[in-house]
């Protein structure tokens, strides 16, 4: 395996990357942030299929081997469809953030008979049902709670600064409020959207403030473990970052200074790339 494109909305799929990085050695990774185009969440299903596509068309121009749709829209509304449209091996977000609640489920006090997993994701992906088929296919119980706010909250970093932050507690408090009438038992959260993992932190304040503890599980980590096992010989090394290509469809300069949050380190150069509308 020479190079693995991701591919994600916008920024959000960093989150992947950043955990893809240290597990798989000598790869080079295109990354692609359709940002001109995002939010994805909103949008009806033959559009984001159309931008997925292009952009997954994009990354094998590009030589991508591999597809990471890092993107839990994408995922949820046009897997199959990418899958049908190109001939390489794809990798999406779902069933592997499913499997880690499961592997969370089995290791709870309630175990899976007794577990129930509360996703949040865009309102796309709710409406796609795509976590509840997947989660229901492995036993466990759920509900889907759609975050509209969160995405724009995380793009315009009210994540730290004291009186943004109060803001974006208060959304989340209001989120959560509203998914534990729906469901009180639920005992782990997937956090179903790649901005999310951004927001770990928060969610975790907001739980305590609620007094509901829960098992929270990103699917960030769960797919990069998903796509070292699909190749055989990866081994994990403990630093070290392969050589890397940054695309997007919109501003670089806000590419680069978003994406380093989301990648944890600066990113190099980000280069400019128009894929229509
Ligand atoms: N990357 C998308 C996801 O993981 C969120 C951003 C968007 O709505 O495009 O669902």
């Amino acid at each position: 395996m020479k190079t693995i494109g991701v591919f994600d909305s916008g920024f959000g799929g960093l989150t992947v990357l950043r955990e893809l990085l240290p597990l798989i050695p000598d790869t080079r990774f295109v990354y692609l942030g359709d940002t001109a185009r995002l939010p994805y969440g909103s949008k009806s299903h033959e559009t984001i299929a159309r931008y997925a596509i292009s952009s997954a068309k994009f990354l094998a121009d590009q030589g991508a081997e591999l597809l990471v749709i890092a993107c839990n829209t994408a995922t949820a509304l046009a897997l199959e469809d990418i899958r049908t449209a190109l001939p390489l091996p794809v990798v999406g977000v779902v069933e592997p953030g499913a499997q880690a609640a499961l592997v969370a489920a089995e290791k709870s006090p309630q175990g899976i008979a007794g577990s129930h997993v509360l996703v949040l994701a865009t309102t796309a992906t709710t409406q796609s049902g795509a976590y509840s088929r997947t989660l229901h296919q492995l036993g466990l119980r759920v509900t889907e709670k759609a975050c509209p706010l969160l995405v724009p909250l995380v793009e315009e970093g009210w994540l730290d600064q004291p009186a943004h932050m109060a803001v974006t507690l208060e959304v989340l408090r209001l989120y959560l409020l509203e998914a534990l009438e729906q469901a009180p038992e639920a005992n782990i959260l997937l956090l179903g959207c790649t901005h999310y993992p951004l927001l770990k932190p928060l969610i975790e304040t907001t739980l305590k403030t609620l007094h509901h503890p829960m098992q929270i599980i990103d699917s960030a980590a769960a797919t990069a473990s998903a796509v070292a096992a699909s190749i055989p010989g990866a081994t994990p090394i403990a630093e070290g970052s392969p050589g890397c290509v940054f695309y997007a469809t919109d501003s670089i300069e806000k590419f680069q200074r978003l994406g380093s949050a989301f990648l944890n380190q600066t990113l190099p150069s980000v280069e400019l790339v128009d894929l229509g509308g």
